[in-house]
């Protein structure tokens, strides 16, 4: 949470000219910071009892931050056979084990991609167990449960329970038993991944539990992989995850379960501090006391607002040391309603040409950005 005193999820308040200098060379982007890259990573490892962390790339897929993390010892969480290539291309010589691909609903042909890459391959349905047993025969592979409960910021990024796509379901666990004898697999390790944006420190051993469960069943696991999922303060009036007791939590898990391996695979919580989105001042309107300050990019380069309400902290750069004297809709210039990037916010006196600054965006804003409208969304730069 903090370093040396200061709260590092501010770090940008004291490179604020040599980001305003960005934004006026480059227009609209997202700037993601090195340092705090590397102080979330060195949070994560510092788990103590997990055994391997992977970095879900899904959050964002930069090569310098995914340089970064190799860096620190991470491997890769992959959801499709492109982010799989990516992260091969990046790195040649990567021990292919390095890498967990998770698809959910992918076709045929990509688990043949997969196992032909000799990546990790995490099968999360019985299905291309039964239809497709001749790509599996004699394998090597993991298995994604649906511990049955889902847990996240919002309805739209729970992974687990019924409603949820995701997940072999427990009472299915039989049936997979009978087809992993059959078909001579190897169950190395279990997954579960149970939604985004998680607060509660206890979630990973509830899930370790419930594994460990499924893995008396299945016999032979020597992996529990925890999934990802660990919440970020989006403003300051958020709580932060305890990584500290998530850390405790799991020890008493190890204690108790010295024989397997823990594994997280974390996106958000690495990448989404160290990141913020910077766009400029269009032009201003008032409708009476609704008042609307427009910036040069918005739904096109970050949805998350629009998408599950996400309340992202929003300063005007320019001004950061200027009393707050209103309250703003901050808006984008693309022809939707919902094109918001912030709602009802305390705001200084601002002029076209200010710079604004959405914190807290390196995780799922880049990556979910469109030509919606065809307007081109922010870049990319790495300091
Ligand atoms: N592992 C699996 C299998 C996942 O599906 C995900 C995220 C992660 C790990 C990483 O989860 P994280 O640590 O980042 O929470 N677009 C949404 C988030 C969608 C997450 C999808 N899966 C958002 O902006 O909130």
């Amino acid at each position: 949470k903090k370093k040396e005193g200061r709260d590092v999820s501010l770090w940008w308040r004291e490179k604020q000219q040599q980001l305003i200098d960005i934004v006026e060379e480059s227009g609209p982007c997202y700037v993601y910071d090195t340092d705090t890259l590397r102080t979330y990573g060195n949070l994560v490892k510092g788990i103590e009892p997990v055994d391997r962390s992977l970095y879900a790339i899904k959050a964002n897929a930069n090569p310098d931050v995914l340089k970064t993390f190799r860096e620190l010892g991470f491997g890769f969480e992959c959801v499709s056979i492109g982010e799989v290539n990516h992260v091969i291309e990046l790195f040649p010589d990567i021990d292919r084990k390095d890498i967990l691909f998770t698809p959910n609903f992918a076709p045929r042909t990509e688990y043949a991609e997969a196992l032909e890459l000799d990546v990790n391959l995490t099968l999360d349905n019985i299905y291309p167990l039964q239809q497709w047993p001749e790509l599996f025969k004699g394998q090597e592979l993991f298995l994604r449960i649906d511990p049955g409960h889902g847990h996240g910021h919002h309805k739209h990024v729970k992974t687990g329970g019924k409603h949820s796509k995701f997940g072999i379901p427990r009472f299915e666990i039989k049936e997979v038993a009978e087809l992993v004898d059959e078909l001579d697999l190897s169950i190395k390790g279990l997954h579960a991944h149970i939604g985004s944006g998680i607060k509660d420190p206890f979630s990973w051993k509830r899930t370790a539990v419930i594994l460990h469960e499924v893995a008396k069943e299945l016999g032979g696991v020597e992996i529990l992989d925890l999934g990802g999922g660990f919440g970020i303060r989006e403003n300051e009036t958020q709580a932060h995850l305890d990584i500290q007791e998530v850390s405790n939590s799991l020890q008493k898990f190890k204690e108790a379960h010295p024989e397997y391996e823990l594994w997280v695979e974390p996106g958000r919580f690495l990448v989404a501090v160290a990141g913020v989105l910077l766009a400029s001042v269009t032009q201003l309107k008032g409708k009476g006391k609704v008042k609307y300050v427009g910036v040069d990019t918005g739904m096109n380069s970050f949805i998350r607002p629009a998408l599950y309400g996400a309340r992202h902290t929003i300063v005007n750069l320019t001004r950061l040391n200027e009393p707050n004297s209103q309250s703003v809709n901050i808006v984008g210039p693309i022809c939707e309603s919902g094109d918001k990037l912030g709602i009802d916010r305390l705001f200084p006196h601002s002029e076209e040409g200010d710079v604004v600054l959405v914190a807290n965006t390196g995780a799922y804003g880049q990556v979910m950005s469109s030509n919606y409208n065809l307007r081109a969304p922010a870049k990319d730069i790495v300091i």
